[in-house]
């Protein structure tokens, strides 16, 4: 018998066939996401489950899932949605997709900056609204990013490749991770910093750690605080790194400069969000691997992880290691 699997929403083709030439594919159709029940009623006795980031893979859906339940395969490098060491006690192996997203995410991170920084969706808006009326030597005026300083907080894959894009603007770039080395700091070109000497020196502020309860609200009151007033904030690793109504009232009260996310607390955020109303302020709706071919590799690399784990073999990319249904 085939193995059978849940897959919690439409991926790109290639990748669906692919499960169905192996498993037995039950898929969820809606464009929204299964409802919190429905994802434990479809995933119920399943040997594999293909999870996205908006599914919450708790202790409790494990439990309702079943023991035939080896593999959570989740189509994003982010798993924050899924409890791993629940995952881990119970010997089901969680698989992400790393490596692929990572340069079509940090290009989001830098066209995020580059558009907060010459003030590009305020310029659309203001010819949308009838503004323009002349070339004027004061109108618009946003901030150099070529010369400027850009803090990297969160300096591994996503953030490595964002630094590289910044040496090709002459940004000079201050990166902090708790295990970042002077050597490996020096071999991406960047000097290494700890966490506040960054946000008070940073013309320029990008996120790009994973949330975890070591950097929820890392970004908060007093961090804010540190930086500079006309400095822009780029978040696109999640929401939960920054506290949101602290952000508010650092762009509300001239604290920081303005703020470009990818990621908000909640998402979605809805059209009347206070913090859309902030001229200083873009946000865009989670699309940082939002490109045809990197959504197309992120479905590949999580069918190969969803398939590896329920025919007993290791995952080409494991976050926890599992150990139901491996044959001895
Ligand atoms: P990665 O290679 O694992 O890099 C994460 C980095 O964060 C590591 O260098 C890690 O440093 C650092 N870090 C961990 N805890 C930290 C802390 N408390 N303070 C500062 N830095 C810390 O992951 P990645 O592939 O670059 O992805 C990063 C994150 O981006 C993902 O987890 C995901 O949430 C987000 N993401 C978002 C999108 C999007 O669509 N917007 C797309 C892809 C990824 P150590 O090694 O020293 O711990
Ligand atoms: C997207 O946000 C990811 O973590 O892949
Ligand atoms: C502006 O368009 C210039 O020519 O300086």
């Amino acid at each position: 018998m085939k193995p059978s699997v849940f897959i919690t929403r439409h991926i790109p083709d290639e990748a669906l066939k692919k499960v169905q030439a192996v498993c037995s594919v039950d898929l969820w159709e809606d464009e929204m996401p299964p409802p919190y029940e429905s994802l434990i009623e479809r995933s119920r006795g399943k040997d594999g489950v293909l999870s996205m980031l908006t599914d919450r893979i708790d202790s409790n859906f494990m439990d309702a899932a079943g023991a035939n339940l080896k593999i959570i395969s989740q189509m994003a490098v982010g798993y924050d949605n899924i409890d791993v060491n629940a995952a881990k006690e119970r010997g089901i192996a969680v698989g992400n997709t790393p490596g692929v997203l990572t340069d079509t995410t940090a290009d989001l991170a830098f066209a995020l900056l580059l558009a907060a920084a010459r003030r590009i969706v305020e310029g659309v808006r203001y010819i949308e609204n009838d503004q323009w009326k002349t070339w004027h030597p004061t109108v618009l005026l946003g901030w150099d990013v070529s010369g400027a300083t850009l803090g990297i907080v969160g300096f591994g894959r996503i953030g490595k490749a964002v630094a590289r894009r910044a040496a090709g603007f002459n940004m000079r770039v201050l990166a902090y991770s708790p295990s970042l080395t002077d050597e490996e700091a020096q071999k991406e070109n960047v000097e290494r910093a700890d966490l506040e000497t960054l946000l008070r020196e940073s013309d320029f502020v990008s996120l790009h750690t994973p949330l975890n309860d070591a950097t929820r609200h890392l970004i908060n009151h007093e961090t804010l605080k540190l930086m500079k007033p006309t400095a822009i904030l780029v978040n696109t690793a999640r929401g939960g790194v920054v506290d949101q109504d602290a952000l508010y009232d650092a762009l509300t009260n001239g604290v920081i400069g303005g703020a470009a996310l990818d990621v908000t607390t909640p998402e979605p955020l809805r059209a009347d969000h206070p913090l859309l109303k902030l001229p200083n302020v873009i946000v865009v709706p989670h699309i940082g691997s939002a490109t045809i071919g990197t959504r197309g590799r992120m479905a590949s690399m999580a069918v190969d992880n969803l398939i590896a784990g329920v025919t007993g073999k290791p995952l080409p990319n494991a976050v926890v290691v599992g150990t139901r249904g491996i044959s001895a």
